[in-house]
């Protein structure tokens, strides 16, 4: 009974070709709409960045990143061949700074981090700085920083934007509406450190630039997209058809390209549910979370998510008496006491999904080490792990298939399909890293549409381009700071 079950939730998550298909369609039209005008579910936010690299760039820029699984300050040199060296430092968002406290406490905790970092790494380069201060000097010789802030934010030029809100766990209602650079370099200059905020750069727009430097090919890379806490992806855009920035007439940018980078913020897709797959998990986790609503499309298929609908798919198993997973009885000798993270929201990680899913032995080796691992469940029977590892496989693969809607979709909508030989698009982040197979399952399914299919999946290049944020910061810290025209 308990595996037939677990087939039948698993079935739920089912996500076949033609609704593949009626996403990617969808995505278009959502995507025009939001090429068109504020205020759409698909965002389409102009980066004003509007050139990709070519490997040739040189320089050190700090760059500073919020929004993924660790807050990062890395220095990076660009040594203008395609390489570079980076220093990097991670360090967790302390819990009580992403949800309850104030946007000054927030941006005073990560400049202490940058002024720790450059007294570690750049610490001469600090002390002449103060020295010079001190002397009543001109400051100079400032560090250009790249920040790479992993939120939705409307964009005025490639070094300010305001937040239209936060997404993935963060909530300090005070920051929304204001210029995330400028209270950046406020709690900077409360320091005293030498540093300015040179450019705004979303994950995705610094990974596509960091993988268009370390591969740069004839056509230059096409996407940049993030399956880890969140996922986004942005792509190069032409300019002509990103017909809102005609309402956008105080910024600045240059044209010579006839090309830009958006940031689709693609988490938010259909946000109104006209498409996107529906269980009555997804609907638990939306209704329990702090932003109802919204980033629908990311809440079935990024990181911080899968871990939650599994936890309510297992749970709906425990809580149905004639199953009885994971509850003391005839079948089950697992018994789990009532502060278990099984029973707290969000007590899954979604790491355990992973785990899971690489399980290739017959006696459940791994999934055992994982349930203990993140349960402290010992001795389950063989059938509760078949069962577990069925609804993990489902809601993986589900992920999987409906991170290939955006991809499909923006392939199709730039033509790129048909006037390059080959495709590029840098990825990042924990799932498409860990999660066994998640870029398998990704092909699968653009093979599926037809307007991609096994030709098109073929001409698609996919490449980790880990940590590629830090470095895409820095080049666009690099650009901002070179090109008068770019400064807003
Ligand atoms: C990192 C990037 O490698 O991946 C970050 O530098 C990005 O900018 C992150 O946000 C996403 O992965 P995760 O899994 O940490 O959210
Ligand atoms: C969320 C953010 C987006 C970011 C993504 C990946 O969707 O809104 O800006 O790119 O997470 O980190």
């Amino acid at each position: 009974a308990l595996l037939d079950e677990a087939t039948r939730i698993a079935r739920e998550f089912d996500y076949p070709a033609d609704q593949v298909q009626r996403g990617v369609d969808e995505y278009i039209k959502q995507s025009n709409e939001g090429l068109a005008k504020e205020n759409t579910t698909l965002s389409q936010i102009p980066t004003f960045v509007t050139a990709v690299p070519n490997g040739t760039e040189k320089g050190l820029y700090l760059a500073v990143d919020l929004g993924g699984t660790n807050f990062r300050v890395c220095s990076v040199q660009l040594h203008g061949d395609t390489t570079f060296s980076l220093t990097q430092s991670k360090i967790m968002i302390p819990r009580e700074l992403m949800a309850s406290g104030t946007s000054k406490d927030l941006f005073l905790f990560l400049a202490r981090q940058i002024e720790a970092f450059l007294r570690i790494h750049h610490n001469e380069h600090f002390e002449a700085h103060l020295r010079r201060r001190r002397d009543g000097n001109q400051m100079e010789d400032l560090f250009d920083l790249g920040f790479t802030f992993s939120f939705p934010v409307r964009q005025f030029g490639i070094n300010s934007g305001t937040l239209i809100r936060w997404t993935k766990g963060f909530n300090i209602p005070d920051a929304v509406g204001h210029d995330v650079c400028a209270l950046l370099q406020s709690a900077i200059d409360e320091l005293h450190l030498p540093v300015r905020v040179a450019a705004l750069v979303n994950d995705t727009v610094g990974t596509l630039m960091a993988r268009s430097y370390t591969s740069p090919g004839e056509t230059g890379t096409l996407v940049g997209a993030i399956f880890g806490t969140g996922t986004n992806g942005a792509y190069v855009e032409k300019l002509d058809k990103v017909t809102k920035l005609k309402d956008m007439k105080d910024a600045k940018y240059d044209t010579s390209t006839g090309e830009m980078i958006i940031n689709a913020e693609w988490g938010s897709f259909d946000n109104h549910m006209s498409v996107l797959p529906d269980t009555i998990y997804d609907q638990q986790l939306d209704a329990d979370s702090n932003n109802p609503g919204v980033q629908m499309f990311e809440k079935r298929v990024s990181g911080m998510f899968l871990g939650e609908i599994l936890r309510r798919a297992l749970l709906a198993m425990h809580n149905n008496p004639d199953l009885g997973l994971f509850k003391a009885s005839k079948t089950s000798s697992v018994s789990l006491p009532s502060d278990s993270l099984f029973y707290r929201q969000w007590g899954l990680d979604t790491s355990l999904l992973s785990q899971v899913e690489a399980d290739t032995s017959k006696d459940f080796v791994e999934v055992k080490a994982a349930l203990k691992d993140h349960l402290k469940i010992e001795n389950p029977s063989d059938a509760e792990c078949e069962a577990v590892k069925i609804v993990v496989h489902a809601i993986g693969k589900r992920a999987a298939r409906l991170s290939a809607v955006p991809m499909a979709a923006i392939l199709i909508h730039t033509g790129k399909l048909e006037t390059e030989s080959m495709v590029d698009i840098g990825v990042d982040g924990s799932l498409v890293e860990f999660y066994p197979k998640f870029e398998e399952y990704i092909r699968e399914a653009l093979r599926e549409v037809p307007q991609v299919g096994v030709a098109g999946d073929k001409k698609v290049r996919i490449g980790i381009s880990k940590d590629g944020s830090g470095v895409g910061a820095a080049l666009i810290a690099l650009v901002a700071s070179k090109d008068e025209t770019l400064k807003s």
